[in-house]
């Protein structure tokens, strides 16, 4: 049984609310909570991509009481790493002591830690590795064009892990149930963001992308709202269940209104559909793991409950697990 064993996560100190914003730019609370339901955000200020990392993932190794140097894999879904080189994986690697772990990144944007996930399970499925830790973790502040807007309001930063075991011999039911995951590589100049020129002196000098984030917002929208609820349902078809069967539904927390829409669409009360984005925005990567830590904690997930995961974004990608807690 491949099964989320712990979980942790970790958010900078400095909470910056929509009035706050409010005071540095030509918006309002009104504007921003009406169509998104963010309310504030937090961002990094002395914090690091690699230190929140770290950070949720001690949390998630003390409750799933192994040590790092039992892990197997580390993957890092981020798309705001502190370095390219190192990686993420491998810094947070090194600073927990996970001397036997082999550690990569996977960038898959706001998918990052659903597909890492995946991933790992399925390494579990062929009996490669049995102890694996998956982190989603991002510093979207260092990206934002602060100008902008119509995108800088929506994200935030932080970090969340979970540690994932294979327990074959554990002998209980549930665990990883089932995944579905797409892309969309012709759509995915609707969320985008540019990187280095290529700059060295045998090359003609290339026009400089923008650097920072750049949305239709609209289109993004349209796809999560059209893309979400089919990708649930073909996990939880998969899973041999129904959506009525599924407790919890965790999604990616980019917009209230795309989860209200995805509830409405699956037939579902909005009570199932759990959210953290009015505190802290979306996180890309980070906020799938972010919010099943706070329900962990919070005691909100009961043994065996069935949970579906989803996450959507950049790529364009999108996917869904269902797991049994
Ligand atoms: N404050 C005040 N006004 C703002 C603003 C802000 N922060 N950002 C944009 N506006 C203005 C625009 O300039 C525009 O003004 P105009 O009509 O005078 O040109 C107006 O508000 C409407 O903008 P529009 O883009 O049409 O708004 P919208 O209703 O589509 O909402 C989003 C914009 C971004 C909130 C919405 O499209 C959305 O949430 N999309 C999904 C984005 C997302 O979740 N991305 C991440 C996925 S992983």
């Amino acid at each position: 049984m491949i099964k989320i064993c712990g979980t942790g996560s970790a958010l900078p100190a400095k909470k910056v609310t929509n009035d706050d914003l409010s005071k540095i730019m030509d918006t309002s609370d009104e504007w921003i909570s009406s169509r998104t339901g963010i309310r504030a955000r937090h961002l990094v200020t002395t914090e690091t991509t690699t230190g929140m990392a770290v950070e949720a993932s001690r949390q998630a190794l003390e409750q799933a009481g192994i040590t790092a140097e039992e892990l197997d894999i580390i993957i890092a879904a981020t798309l705001t790493p502190d370095h390219v080189l190192p990686t993420l994986a491998c810094e947070v690697q090194a600073t927990l002591g996970a001397v036997n772990a082999v550690a990569f990144d996977l960038h898959a944007a706001c998918s990052g830690f659903l597909f890492s996930m995946n991933t790992v399970a399925a390494y579990m499925q062929s009996g490669v590795y049995k102890n694996a830790l998956v982190i989603g973790a991002e510093t979207l502040s260092k990206i934002m064009d602060w100008n902008d807007r119509g995108t800088c309001v929506l994200f935030g930063d932080g970090a969340g892990a979970a540690v994932i075991r294979n327990l074959e011999e554990d002998g209980t039911n549930g665990g990883l149930l089932s995944f579905a995951q797409h892309s969309d590589g012709a759509r995915g100049s609707v969320l985008a963001c540019g990187n280095r020129p290529v700059q060295h002196p045998f090359a003609q000098p290339r026009e400089e992308e923008n650097q920072n984030v750049s949305m239709d917002g609209q289109a993004v929208y349209k796809f999560a709202v059209s893309t979400v609820p089919k990708v649930i349902e073909e996990a939880v078809t998969k899973a041999g269940l129904t959506i009525e069967d599924i407790d919890l539904f965790v999604l990616h927390q980019a917009n209230q209104r795309i989860i209200e829409s995805v509830a409405k669409r699956l037939k579902q009360p909005i009570e199932k559909f759990p959210m953290n984005l009015q505190a802290c925005g979306n996180i890309s990567a980070a906020s799938v793991p972010i919010l099943l830590d706070s329900l962990n904690k919070d005691g909100k997930i009961k043994p065996n409950d069935r949970i579906v995961l989803a996450g959507f974004g950049a790529g364009l990608t999108w996917g869904a697990a269902v797991i049994q807690w």
